[in-house]
Formats: structure tokens, sequence, C-alpha cells
């Protein structure tokens, strides 16, 4: 993908289940589905897990980028590997063998993402950015959909975004957590080229009209960079 294309990922945490593929169907214009594993332990709330990713595999060709919020990752990636996720996100907050995590998931033929929280600090990074394909910046605290951004956030993606090149590495920045059409385009400005959005498509009855307001307004953000 350019980096000069913004992708947006809907999470299905926000879809309705009860009408699953119809759902999924409804965003069939996005660029991927993000994938929220809860585990209730490392965030205080629980989601779903491979069943669920299953099923969207069987009707949704669109890529799924696995977002894998759980204490204990290393236990658990390859389940999602196995399940067909086209990229995982791991938490950086959450493990110790990030590396190795790292080399299972790429050894598989997926792209490799590590997220940070809104507490950590993008220098965390430093050590992992030869080896990932994607950051994901959280722009709140992990664990609901719905919540509020947190405008620090936009001041964050620069500075990780310089960070990145001034090593002469150009990782995918990705933002999750509140967006809207109303931050796309700051965020995109800042250096974000995916962003998730949950509630922001879903409680619109035409999601790829949501979808396309969301893409302008980024798009927007990035010719103004
Ligand atoms: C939060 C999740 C997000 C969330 C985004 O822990 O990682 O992916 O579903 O939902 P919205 O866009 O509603 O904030
Ligand atoms: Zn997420």
């Amino acid at each position: 993908m350019s980096h000069d294309t913004i992708a947006i990922a809907p999470s299905i945490l926000a879809c309705d289940f009860s009408q699953l593929a119809r759902e999924l169907d409804s965003i069939r214009t996005a660029d991927a589905i993000h994938f929220d594993v809860m585990d209730g332990h490392f965030v205080p709330n629980l989601s779903f897990g491979v069943p669920l990713l299953q099923a969207v595999k069987r009707v949704s060709s669109l890529p799924v980028d696995a977002h894998i919020m759980v204490s204990n990752p290393e236990e658990q990636i390859g389940w999602y590997i196995d399940a067909g996720a086209d990229s995982i996100t791991i938490h950086m907050e959450a493990q110790t063998h990030i590396h190795r995590m790292i080399y299972s998931i790429k050894n598989a033929g997926r792209k490799a993402a590590v997220a940070i929280n809104p507490g950590s600090a993008i220098e965390s990074l430093s050590a992992v950015l030869p080896d990932i394909d994607m950051i994901l910046v959280m722009s709140v605290n992990p664990g609901f959909g719905g919540q509020s951004f947190i405008p620090t956030t936009t001041q964050k993606v620069a500075a990780l975004s310089a960070f990145c090149h001034e090593r002469g590495y150009d990782p995918l920045i990705e933002v999750d957590g509140g967006v809207t059409e109303n931050n796309a385009a700051e965020l995109a400005r800042a250096g974000a080229r995916m962003l998730v959005a949950g509630s922001s498509v879903f409680k619109h009855e035409d999601r790829s009209r949501a979808i396309a307001t969301i893409r302008a307004a980024a798009q927007d953000g990035v010719a103004r960079a």
C-alpha cells in the first residue's frame, strides 16, 4: 500500500453480531476489518475470539487485522494465525518476548504490528522498528468501543512519524479509538495512514458513506501534510 493512501478499518466490535454477514457486507468498501480480541484481564472487557474470526473469514474477503488485547499473547497468537488473520497486532505492554512473537507472526507470512497504549512512550518501539510492518497508536485506553478520542494522540503520531523517519524506517502508522471524520484529517496530516473506526462507522445507516466521509477527511489531511 502506498503511504499516500489512507486505509479505513472498521472495528466490528461495534457491529450487530446477530446480523454478522449483513454487517460485513455493509463495510465491503473498507480496506480492512479490525478484529478486537479482549480477554477481561489485559483489558477490563471480554469480546470474542477464534470462532468469530473463522466466521468473518468465511463471509468477507477483506484482510483482517487481529488486535490482540490479552495478557498471554505468546500462547494465543498461533490461534489467530491458524484462523486466517492477515495481520496480527500485539501490545508492547503485554509481553516480555516481543521479538520472538513478531517473528512467529512474520514467519507465518502475516504482517506484524505492535500497539502502544496512551500511557506508553514511542521510544519503547525503538528496538523493534526494523522488524515490524505497522505500529498501532491507541487513542483511547483499550477495552471498550465508543470512547472519546484522547486529543494528545495527534501530537504523539507526529512525533512517532518523525521518530521512525529519523531512523530510516517507514512503518504504517495506525490509530485506534474514537476516530471520526472530525479528527481524521489531523491524524493523517500527522502521519497516520490506517484509521480504525468502530462506532463512527456502525452508528450510521449508510456504512459506505460513513467510510467514504472519514477517508475523504483523512485524504485531505494527507494532501495538507
Ligand atoms: C478499543 C478497541 C477499538 C475500538 C474502537 O479497545 O481497540 O478498536 O473498538 O471503537 P471506536 O471507534 O468506537 O472507538
Ligand atoms: Zn482495536
